[in-house]
């Protein structure tokens, strides 16, 4: 190879690295080719849009804020009318890689999954029909629809597919992942926790792979003294051993989206550690994998360090907001 064209060869290299940066350390998602910048803009701006709501209040990023790495910081959201929901809404990074959404599973795609909230009456409260007369309405809309699709009247599943693109584009490393697939070292503390997590602490056990989840539905026994009807897993299969089982969530930015577990019972991250080391809450159904740890204070600080080193970079500011009006 002539010095000139190696030359060229270690620029486009490091133009790669410059543009992808430290993101492109994660394999890319299940559907990430269909990822077309134009398509994640439309999604976004629907993300963000309370016009798809029935009163007009509610966007999907009321609940799910950037700010919270896209979770909701009230226990459990409101949503028209300020109807109360009975969940947490958990952080939507990194979740292009997920294969169950919801707390029990119930739908398998991030399409399906939007349709959900749109449609459900104490979220977003409008029909299909209603949800794409809302977008038609809009200039903007006609003209992004068109642009993308060919068309300018969106069809439900086309509006879905738009902000499914967009949350597939809420992709970013963590300091565990550098460490995962670069062998970076963690801070001491972090390691140190990290040992704890995959060792004594037994969190692993539920808690692992790239996202630190398994995605198996069972029982921590969270909740569980509360008297609450929420039946989990059994709402969708309606099978008796299925009776509050909940999906073990990804811990990816867990240190941004207080509070905890399905129906945000737990305020802090301490409260989560301190309920694991004591075995959990009494609960018929608790998976036989919880037990009491016997965890010193200083493990539980490391064990926390680690869950710390599960914040991820910072998104780009253009993916955490609508675009300015007028552009
Ligand atoms: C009124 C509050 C609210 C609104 C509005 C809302 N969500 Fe959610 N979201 C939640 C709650 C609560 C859950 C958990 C519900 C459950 O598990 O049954 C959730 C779950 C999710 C999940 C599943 C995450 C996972 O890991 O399982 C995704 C994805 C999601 N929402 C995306 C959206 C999108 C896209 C919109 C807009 C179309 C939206 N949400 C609107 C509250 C909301
Ligand atoms: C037997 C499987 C299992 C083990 C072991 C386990 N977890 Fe979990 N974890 C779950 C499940 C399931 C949930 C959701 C429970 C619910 O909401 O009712 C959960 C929830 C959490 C949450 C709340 C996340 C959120 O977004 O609300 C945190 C934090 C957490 N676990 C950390 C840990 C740590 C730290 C350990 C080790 C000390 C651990 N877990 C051990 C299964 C497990």
């Amino acid at each position: 190879m002539s010095s000139s064209r190696a030359f060229l060869l270690v620029a486009a290299l490091l133009c790669a690295v410059l543009a992808f940066g430290d993101e492109s350390i994660l394999p890319p998602p299940r559907g990430a080719s269909a990822v077309a910048p134009q398509l994640v803009e439309l999604g976004r701006d629907l993300f963000f849009d309370t016009a798809l709501s029935a009163d007009g209040t509610v966007a999907c990023a009321s609940c799910h804020r950037p700010e919270h790495a896209f979770a909701d910081p009230r226990p459990v959201s409101l949503g028209v009318g300020n109807a109360k929901g009975t969940r947490n809404a958990p952080s939507l990074i990194n979740r292009a890689y997920g294969r169950r959404f919801f707390w029990d599973g119930r739908a398998d795609t991030l399409e399906q999954q939007a349709a959900g909230p749109l449609t459900h009456p104490v979220e977003m409260a409008l029909t299909e029909e209603e949800t794409v007369a809302r977008v038609v309405a809009n200039p903007r809309y006609r003209q992004a629809f068109q642009r993308n699709f060919g068309e300018d009247a969106p069809t439900f599943a086309q509006i879905t597919q738009a902000i499914a693109t967009y949350e597939r584009a809420l992709v970013s490393p963590s300091p565990y992942h550098r460490w995962l697939l670069r062998k970076q070292p963690l801070p001491e503390d972090a390691e140190r926790g990290r040992l704890l997590f995959f060792g004594k602490a037994r969190c692993h056990l539920c808690h692992n792979g790239l996202h630190l989840t398994t995605e198996e539905f069972l029982s921590v026994g969270a909740g569980a003294g509360e008297g609450s009807q929420d039946g989990g897993r059994f709402e969708v299969t309606m099978r008796r051993e299925d009776w509050r089982l909940f999906k073990t969530p990804s811990l990816i930015n867990v240190a941004r989206t207080a509070p905890y577990m399905h129906d945000g019972s737990m305020a802090t991250l301490s409260d989560v550690v301190d309920f694991c080391n004591r075995g959990g809450d009494i609960a018929e159904n608790k998976d036989y994998r919880i037990v009491p740890l016997g965890l010193l204070a200083e493990e539980k600080r490391d064990l926390l360090a680690f869950l710390d080193a599960l914040t991820t970079n910072p998104l780009p500011q253009s993916l955490l907001g609508p675009r300015p009006s007028g552009r």
